[in-house]
């Protein structure tokens, strides 16, 4: 048994906000910004556009390239810390956008920007463990736009809107089997040092939590950048040695898109070109769950990957929850 990717899309709004446009909004600088991070802009989601919304313009492309329609998943994972609502879950909500008649289940899953690593691991499972189950659909969706404090410049400059599915279905040929190998983690003792404080049961939403923008990220970002680098590179380095296959062998490293500063150290310590490298984070900023599926699906389109290539993929997020996943394309 195995799975296989069958499909891939993503989508991004419609508004672009630049270094030049946040240098009107807080005291930055492009130079400043894009030194620190490699980020020059961002997408920004409409104010009446919700994280289903970005959730499902990505899963319609991934059922389109997967060439099956909405009945015939099995399954729908949405990873998200931007959900809609706390209740019901997004992927329930998007099972209804999409025009899924089947009742097939439906759940989200938190684990931050490391929530799209999670949740194919998760599909892995039950699609070689589920007779029933035969095709997931696996989306990261953000609107870290609407958790942003706009007039803090230590965080505002890094995050952007996004979304990236992608559609994963069982086989029986072990050779197609796309998951070589992948291992997760999680640490909670650093649980404070990313965080969005207001909103539940710790601190419910209230005038003053909100007066006080507790309903916003709020980061640690020089101890955040160290954990990133150590634990996405320990995780890899796990994944290529369960796998028994080196670095050289593989073609892409696809780390979350956090900022360029932490992907060219990830890429340095793991001995991996900058050229072996994919980013995207200068175009779309920081978008949590959806940034390794953003870029799945641009090398998937741009032909960057053939069959039987090796693909790295590494996340780090708030939790903190890391990973990494080798697949075999
Ligand atoms: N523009 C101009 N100056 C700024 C800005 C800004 N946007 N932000 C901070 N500064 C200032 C600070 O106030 C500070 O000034 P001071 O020296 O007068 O006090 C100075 O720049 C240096 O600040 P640092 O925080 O030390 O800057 P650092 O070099 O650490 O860079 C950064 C900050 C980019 C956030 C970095 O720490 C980082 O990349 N951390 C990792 C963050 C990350 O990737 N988080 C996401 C992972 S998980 C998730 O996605 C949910």
């Amino acid at each position: 048994m195995g799975i296989r990717i069958i499909g891939t899309g993503s989508y991004t709004p419609e508004k672009v906000l630049t270094n030049q446009d946040l240098e009107k909004m807080v005291e930055t600088s492009d130079e400043w910004i894009t030194t620190r991070t490699g980020i020059k802009e961002r997408h920004i989601a409409a104010d009446n556009q919700i994280t289903s919304d970005l959730a499902l313009e990505a899963s319609k492309n991934a059922l389109e390239a997967a060439g099956i329609g909405p009945d015939d998943l099995d399954g729908i994972i949405v990873a998200s810390f931007t959900v809609d609502q706390l209740l019901p879950a997004t992927s329930c909500i998007l099972q209804q956008k999409l025009g899924v008649s089947n009742k097939c289940l439906c759940f989200d899953m938190q684990a931050a920007c490391s929530g799209l690593l999670y949740a194919i691991n998760v599909a892995d499972s039950m699609l070689n463990f589920n007779p029933g189950i035969n095709r997931m659909l696996v989306v990261g969706a953000e609107k870290l736009s609407s958790i942003v404090d706009w007039t803090d410049r230590t965080t505002c400059v890094l995050f952007g809107d996004g979304a990236a599915a992608i559609v994963l279905e069982s086989t029986n040929d072990t050779d197609e089997d796309c998951m070589v190998s992948s291992n997760l983690g999680a640490d909670g003792n650093y649980s404070n040092i990313l965080q969005i404080p207001a909103g539940g049961t710790a601190m419910p939403m209230t005038k003053d939590a909100l007066d006080q923008k507790l309903n916003c990220i709020k980061m640690e970002g020089q101890e955040t950048f160290k954990l990133a680098v150590g634990n996405m590179v320990a995780s890899c380095k796990k994944a290529l040695d369960d796998a028994g296959v080196t670095i050289d062998q593989v073609k892409w490293l696809v780390p979350h898109q956090a900022n360029y500063r932490i992907l060219k150290a990830v890429a340095t310590r793991l001995k991996m070109p900058e050229e072996r490298v994919y980013m995207n984070v200068d175009r779309f900023g920081n978008t949590s769950a959806a940034s390794i599926g953003l870029c799945l699906d641009e090398m998937a389109r741009g032909e960057l990957v053939q069959r039987g290539d090796y693909v790295l993929l590494t996340a780090f997020g708030g939790g903190l929850t890391w990973g990494a996943v080798l697949l075999r394309w």
